[in-house]
């Protein structure tokens, strides 16, 4: 119980990863306020966990700066203070990159880096004025460093939060406070049900570029942010930790199209 009495806030955690972080935390002894854009699945999951004493809500995109601060401020009203800050909402589309409009760029930016770069803000502002300390997570991908263009949106916004998390982790050190990140491979979750495993030859290609020889469960991402989040991981910061059954040891390169 590494974490106990700590007090956590995840975004888009109504489902997949962000479930499963609030899940494990919960189990050692976090509270936890979870936020959501998709309200009912948000109030479903809320009634799964149970958990009243320990486990607030709120919906809320991460887009939109202000609903990101009533995160940070609901876990200081009802828990007393912020130590962990999980910046986890994100979403994907699969897309050849000249079909990409202005209007789905800003979404996909806006939603997995904007609202991860006012997660760091909100965190970082309340654990300083509570004196310093604590640990923001932002929930990256492979696709911070993998070039699959399909996914071009989604790539440019975790290479993006990649440097989001060195910054800030440069940045906010001298309050204490670490910067990491989390980089999954293929999570078994509704995104990548979607935007993924789009056929069995898209599954397959995708399996035959993870050593592990399997998708991963969410809540082997989820201990990976737990260790993050203890001070098992004090010497850790500005990285990204990727579980990812061993898909970047390949180096493998995506087939470049027939001219
Ligand atoms: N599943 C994977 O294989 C995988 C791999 C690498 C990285 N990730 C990252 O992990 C994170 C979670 O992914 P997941 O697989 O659990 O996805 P998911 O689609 O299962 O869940 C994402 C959650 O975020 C919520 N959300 C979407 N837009 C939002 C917004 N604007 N504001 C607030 N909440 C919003 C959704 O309603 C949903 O509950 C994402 O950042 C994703 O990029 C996932």
């Amino acid at each position: 119980m590494k974490l106990s009495g700590k007090v956590a806030a995840i975004t888009g955690a109504a489902r997949g990863i962000g479930k499963a972080c609030a899940s494990r935390f919960l189990d050692d002894g976090v509270k936890v306020v979870i936020s959501d854009v998709d309200a009912e699945g948000l109030a479903a999951t809320a009634a799964e966990l149970g958990r009243p004493d320990a486990l607030r809500t709120v919906v809320g995109n991460v887009a939109r700066r202000a609903d990101v601060d009533q995160q940070v401020a609901t876990a200081v009203k009802e828990f007393g203070r912020l130590d962990i800050m999980v910046n986890n909402a994100g979403v994907a589309r699969n897309r050849d990159i000249l079909e990409i409009s202005e209007e789905e760029f800003d979404e996909i930016i806006g939603i997995n880096l904007k609202g991860a770069f006012f997660g760091v803000q909100a965190a970082a502002r309340q654990m300083i004025a509570q004196g310093g300390g604590g640990v923001i997570i932002n929930m990256s991908s492979v696709n911070a460093l993998l070039a699959i263009p399909a996914l071009a949106t989604y790539a440019m916004s975790k290479g993006g939060m990649k440097q989001l998390t060195s910054v800030a982790a440069v940045a906010l050190a001298p309050h204490n406070i670490r910067v990491v990140a989390v980089g999954p491979g293929t999570i078994l979750t509704d995104m990548v049900a979607s935007s993924i495993y789009t056929s069995e030859d898209a599954r397959k290609t995708v399996m035959s570029r993870t050593p592990a020889g399997r998708g991963g469960e969410p809540s082997e991402v989820a201990s990976v942010v737990a260790f993050l989040a203890s001070d098992d991981a004090s010497y850790i910061t500005g990285q990204t930790i990727y579980p990812d059954g061993g898909r970047l040891i390949l180096n493998y390169t995506v087939p470049v199209k027939d001219k």
